[in-house]
């Protein structure tokens, strides 16, 4: 069965079965983009205060406080809002609805791998790459994707947002440019799922409302440290929205996922401390791990960074495999691209002192004829 690589390996340390999860502090998984931090202390105090009945009670059947809470806090129409179990769940239900056998989707490289997954081998479609370079830090040129897109015609646009495994962010005047610039028959799909680390004024989600061919999807596992609860929304116009509730699932959103949201929306002080932190933290490591000559560490805005491995006989394949002998699980980038070679590793930040042990064992084994 072919599915999308993932990170999550980490799980083999601490049990698929759970049996050993006492062991969650000693593995650090910058495999997964998970945050670094906690969920906020509000998140926390009732998820603890009123855990049985969390687990034991069907949650709202639609989401429906969720959806409003997120009304108010950013601002959207409730209209144009549909919470689901994870981006993931929502990209799941709505690209079969906007794409179909044969018709061609044009989507980033490197790129976020799921897409690539749901759009080929799931739907079928045609898929067109947009390579990003490294002379040009893997970000993209508006300019030039406009001109492919107008030449290529997809029928669906895919783009993340910041973007996956780069690190690099095109701004939201820049994406919006692009979507006035082709032909309106052109569907843009937005995954925000690293936005916030920009500042939440880069968020498209309030353009998605109006604008007819942008779809905005927000992931609320990484920004809000919530990727066990599962959860996301998705923006669209109100006409896209009415179509894909209709076939929704009843309890998408767990109840515990339900009250983490509603309850980290609500703290967005805690989290942008969070976020400015984050950015510490990413420079530091960048810094330890550009001591060495052999390893180049790409710009990146959110909270984790892509490394090229450049020492002589060095693979990334080898580096991970021996980190996981430390229990430090970080990411092959191969299953992200059609272009890295082997070559290239994407790192999550984790706070100061995990930090610090990850670059200690990677920079051991990424010297040059470092032993496997
Ligand atoms: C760019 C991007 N989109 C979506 C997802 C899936 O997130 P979720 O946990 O909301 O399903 C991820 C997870 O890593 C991601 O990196």
């Amino acid at each position: 069965m072919k599915r999308t690589f993932h990170g999550g390996q980490f799980f083999h340390s601490i049990g698929l079965d759970f049996s050993q999860l006492g062991r969650s502090e000693q593995v650090i998984n910058a495999d997964v983009l998970d945050a670094w931090f906690d969920p906020s202390p509000r998140v926390l105090a009732a998820i603890r205060e009123y855990l049985p009945f969390v687990l034991r009670t069907s949650p709202p059947i639609y989401s429906e406080g969720l959806t409003e809470t997120i009304s108010k806090v950013r601002g959207i129409a409730r209209e144009s809002i549909l919470p689901g179990g994870g981006s993931s769940d929502l990209i799941f239900s709505l690209f079969p609805r906007i794409i179909g056998r044969g018709e061609r989707a044009l989507i980033l490289d490197p790129m976020y791998g799921e897409y690539q997954h749901i759009l080929e081998n799931v739907l079928g479609a045609a898929v067109t790459r947009f390579e990003l370079t490294k002379a040009q830090n893997f970000s993209v040129d508006p300019d030039l994707l406009i001109l492919m897109i107008r030449r290529v015609k997809p029928k669906v646009v895919v783009l993340v947002n910041p973007n996956s495994p780069t690190g690099s962010h095109l701004p939201k005047a820049e994406v919006l440019r692009v979507t006035r610039s082709v032909s309106p028959a052109t569907q843009f799909v937005v995954d925000e799922t690293y936005v916030e680390y920009v500042g939440r004024e880069e968020s498209l989600e309030r353009e998605a409302t109006e604008v007819r061919n942008l779809v905005v999807i927000k992931s609320m596992s990484k920004v809000y440290a919530l990727s066990g609860a599962r959860v996301g929304y998705m923006v669209a116009r109100e006409a896209i929205v009415n179509q894909l509730s209709v076939a929704l699932r009843p309890w998408a959103v767990s109840l515990c996922g339900q009250i983490a949201a509603v309850e980290a929306l609500k703290d967005s002080e805690y989290y942008e401390e969070r976020y400015a932190d984050t950015h510490r933290l990413r420079r530091e490591l960048t810094e330890m791990l550009s001591s060495q000559p052999d390893t180049k560490v790409y710009p990146s805005v959110a909270n984790f960074v892509l490394v090229e491995l450049l020492g002589e006989g060095v693979t990334a394949e080898r580096v991970v495999r021996t980190l996981i002998d430390e229990d430090i699980y970080i990411r092959n980038a191969d299953s992200m691209s059609t272009g890295f070679g082997n070559r290239f590793v994407r790192i999550a930040v984790e706070d100061g002192k995990k930090n610090r042990r990850v670059v200690e064992a990677f920079l051991r084994a990424a010297a040059p004829y470092a032993k496997a």
